[in-house]
């Protein structure tokens, strides 16, 4: 179990890692999968272990909030973090569905496997 957990994190970095680095930043004013996949990747240790949320994270998801300013912005945010979340070893839901409330931050749905996100409005 302990080496599973091991290589989840490791295969969870190398990924974050990856995306963040290969592809430059969004043009401001249009959402990407990218933009949400690095503004969620200094939240990945608590996505999988829990503990303090850190400030960079919550950074990240308020970022992710202020720039989903449209109802399509708002379902590409819902469509690449469900994506991106759905993805990752090891990640915990109960804390995923957390996160938003940890950093005082009012996500408008739930990022879980199961949102629909073609009802975000
Ligand atoms: C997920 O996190 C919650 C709260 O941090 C914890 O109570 C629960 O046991 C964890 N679940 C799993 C599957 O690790």
């Amino acid at each position: 179990m302990a080496i599973v957990e091991m290589v989840g994190k490791v295969a969870l970095v190398a990924l974050f890692y990856c995306i963040v680095v290969a592809v430059p930043r969004a043009i401001e004013g249009a959402i990407t999968c990218e933009l949400v996949v690095s503004d969620l990747a200094p939240c990945a240790g608590f996505l999988t272990t829990g503990g303090q949320v850190s400030t960079d994270c919550c950074n990240g998801v308020k970022s992710l909030q202020n720039s989903a300013a449209t109802k399509d912005d708002r379902q590409m945010v819902c469509r690449c973090a469900e994506q991106t979340v759905s993805t990752l070893p090891g990640i915990n839901l109960t804390n995923v569905r957390d996160l938003p409330g940890k950093c005082g931050v009012n996500f408008p749905y739930e990022i879980t496997p199961g949102t629909d996100c073609s009802k975000v409005q």
